[in-house]
C-alpha cells in the first residue's frame, strides 16, 4: 500500500466527528454521498468519513496507479502474474458487438460470442423438451455438479432470480464430496428425466469429479445401459481432454478459458444451469447488467464510481479503524445465498499475506466477509453489531418493488432496513433514555453509542439486469482493494496444501496397512477413524 498517500488518510481521519454530529453540520451530506449506476443506487452518507477524507482517499486510489491497472485487466494484460495468465471476466459479458480483445494477440470475442451462441441452443432445446433423456422422456430435473466457483455463482443467481425460473423443472446444485449431499439430491429425481451438468474449470477437483463418477454410477444403473451417459451427461469446463476422458463427448461440452477465474465464472458457460433456469434471453439481460457496471467502472471518475467507493470505504475501515470483517446484509429472500456467494469473490482473491513482490504484507489485506438476510439477522447477530465491542461496517442491500406482494409484507421489511442504517448511525443517548423514563440503572443497556458506518444499495428490483450489475460492482470491489494492497487477487495458492494433505490422508485411511508418519493429533484422528469403521 501506497504508505505516503495512507498516512496522508490516516492525518485525515483526525478531523472526522461522529456521524450524528456530521450529518447535523451538513444538511446536504445524504445528497454528497449518493452515487448511481447500472440501476443500483449506493448511498454511503452514514459512514465515518468527510469530503476531504475522501480526496485523501481517492489519492490513495491514484498514487497506487488505479486507472492504470483497471484498464490492464479490461484489455487482457496478464495481471494474474503467479499463473501467467490474463484475467478477463469483463470480456464474457462484454455486450458491444464489435469489441475485440486480445490476449496474447487473438481476438477472444468470436470464441466468447460462439459458446454463449452454443449455451443458447442447448438450453431453447432442453426447456422446450426438444432435447430428451435416454428413454425418451423430457429432462425435467438439471443437476449441477461443482464446487467453489463452478457451485456458488449458479446456485446464488439460480435463487435470486427465481421469479424468471421455468417453475416446470427442478434446479439441484451437488457441490460437496460428503456422499449425503449427492444421495439426497438422487432421492429427489427420476434418472430418466435427469441433466447432469459437470462444472469445473480443471476437471481434475476431487469433490466434483467424486460426485460425478457416482451419478454416472447410478444413472447407468438406473438406466440399464451404458450409452445413456450421452443423453443425461453435460459439461463445463476449459479442459477438453479429461472431458473426453470422463466419458462426455465433448460436443456436449461448453467451453471457457484460463482467464475467467473459478469465482468470476458465473457469466462464463458456468452459468449453464442458469440459462437453462431463466432462459436465453433473461441471460441476455443478466449479462448487459455485468456490462453496465464494467462500463461505469472502467470509465467512471472515481468520485463517482461506486466500486471505487466501496472500495475505499472498506480500506478505511479495515486500516484505518481495525474493522476485521464486513457484513453483507441482503434484504430480500431471493439475495440468500449473496453472503456465501462474495465470501468466496472476497476472501479467496484479497486473503493473501504477501505483496506482488513477495514480501510479508505490514498491514490487513481481505476482511472477513459474512452475512444473511434481513430482517432475519436481526433477530440473532445483530444485538453485536449494535452494541458489541467489533467495529462491523454493513452493507444494506434493498429492492424497492418485490416481486410478490402480500399486504404490507414489503413495506415492513424496507423499514427494517431503513431503520437499521439509521439507529446503528444515530444510536440512542442515555438522555433520551431517561426522557422515555428508563429506570436509571437499565440506562447503561438500554443506551446506542451509534456511529456505526453502513452503505445502502438500492434498486428498483431485483432482476436478471439488477442482479448482474450487483455481481460486477462487488467483483470491481474486491479488484480496487486488491490493486491498493498491492497483491494478486487472482491465485488461490492457500487451497492447494489442503488439497494435497488430504490425498495422503485418504491413503492412510483406506490403505491395508497404513504406515502413519503424520504428526500425534493427526495420527490419532486417523486410527480412531479406521477403528469405528472396522479397518
Ligand atoms: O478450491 C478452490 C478452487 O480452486 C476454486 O478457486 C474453484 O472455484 C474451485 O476450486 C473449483 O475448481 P474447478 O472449477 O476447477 O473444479
Amino acid at each position: 500500500m501506497n504508505e505516503a498517500a495512507w498516512n496522508e488518510v490516516k492525518a485525515e481521519m483526525a478531523n472526522v466527528k461522529t456521524i450524528k454530529e456530521m450529518f447535523a453540520e451538513d444538511p446536504q451530506r445524504a445528497e454528497r454521498f449518493t452515487l448511481e449506476a447500472a440501476g443500483w443506487t449506493l448511498d454511503y452518507s452514514k459512514n465515518r468519513i468527510t469530503p476531504a477524507l475522501m480526496k485523501k482517499l481517492y489519492k490513495l486510489a491514484e498514487a497506487s496507479n488505479l486507472r492504470e491497472e483497471i484498464e490492464k485487466m479490461f484489455t487482457g494484460a496478464k495481471i494474474n502474474e503467479t499463473e501467467g495468465r490474463a484475467v478477463l471476466h469483463t470480456a464474457l459479458r462484454n455486450c458491444d458487438p464489435d469489441a475485440k480483445v486480445l490476449v496474447d494477440g487473438r481476438d477472444v470475442m468470436p470464441d466468447v460470442r460462439a459458446v454463449l451462441a452454443k449455451m443458447g441452443d442447448f438450453s431453447d432445446s432442453v426447456r422446450k423438451g426438444a432435447w430428451r433423456g435416454f428413454t425418451g422422456k423430457r429432462i425435467k430435473n438439471v443437476v449441477n455438479i461443482g464446487i467453489g466457483g463452478s457451485d456458488l455463482g449458479p446456485v446464488m443467481a439460480n435463487i435470486a432470480l427465481t421469479p424468471y425460473s421455468k417453475r416446470n423443472m427442478k434446479f439441484f446444485f451437488v457441490s460437496n464430496v460428503d456422499s449425503t449431499h449427492l444421495a439426497e439430491t438422487l432421492r429427489s429425481v427420476k434418472a430418466a428425466e435427469t441433466l447432469f451438468i459437470i462444472a469445473s474449470k480443471t476437471f481434475t477437483t476431487q469433490e466434483t469429479m467424486s460426485n460425478a463418477e457416482a451419478a454416472r454410477e447410478w444413472l447407468v444403473k438406473e438406466l440399464g445401459d451404458k450409452s445413456a451417459v450421452a443423453k443425461h451427461f453435460v459439461a463445463v469446463s476449459t479442459a477438453a481432454k479429461e472431458v473426453a476422458e470422463f466419458g462426455i463427448d465433448t460436443a456436449n461440452m461448453f467451453g471457457f478459458w484460463d482467464w475467467v477465474g473459478g469465482r468470476y465464472s458465473l457469466p462464463s458457460a458456468i452459468g449453464l444451469s442458469l440459462m437453462i433456469a431463466i432462459g436465453r434471453s433473461n441471460y441476455a439481460k443478466l449479462l448487459k447488467g455485468y456490462w453496465k457496471m464494467d462500463k461505469h467502472f472502467r470509465t467512471a471518475k472515481f468520485e463517482r464510481n461506486i466500486p471505487v467507493n466501496l472500495a475505499l470505504l472498506g480500506i478505511l475501515y479495515a486500516n484505518g479503524y481495525g474493522a476485521e470483517t464486513y457484513c453483507c446484509l441482503p434484504y430480500d429472500q431471493y439475495l440468500s445465498r449473496f453472503p456465501a456467494y462474495l465470501q468466496q469473490m472476497d476472501m479467496e482473491s484479497n486473503g493473501k499475506g504477501v505483496t506482488k513482490d513477495g514480501k510479508p504484507v505490514t498491514y490487513s489485506t481481505g476482511p472477513i466477509e459474512w452475512g444473511e438476510p434481513g430482517t432475519n439477522g436481526q433477530h440473532s447477530f445483530y444485538q453485536l453489531i449494535h452494541q458489541g465491542t467489533h467495529l462491523i461496517p454493513c452493507d444494506f442491500i434493498g429492492c424497492c418493488r418485490t416481486h410478490n406482494p402480500i399486504g404490507d409484507l414489503h413495506d415492513k421489511l424496507m423499514a427494517n432496513l431503513f431503520a437499521q442504517t439509521e439507529a446503528l448511525a444515530f444510536g440512542k443517548t442515555a438522555e433520551q433514555c431517561r426522557a422515555e423514563g428508563v429506570p436509571e440503572k437499565l440506562v447503561p443497556f438500554k443506551t446506542f453509542e451509534g456511529n456505526r458506518p453502513t452503505n445502502t444499495l438500492l434498486c428498483d428490483q431485483l432482476t436478471p439486469e439488477t442482479l448482474g450489475a450487483l455481481v460486477a460492482m462487488y467483483e470491481h470491489k474486491v479488484f480496487v482493494q486488491g490493486v491498493i494492497w498491492n497483491v494478486f487477487s487472482f491465485d488461490q495458492w492457500g487451497v492447494q496444501l489442503g488439497k494435497v494433505l488430504a490425498k495422503g490422508v485418504l491413503k492412510d485411511l483406506v490403505a491395508a496397512k497404513p504406515e502413519l508418519k503424520h504428526d500425534s493429533s493427526t495420527n490419532q484422528l486417523i486410527l480412531r477413524y479406521r477403528k469405528a469403521v472396522g479397518r
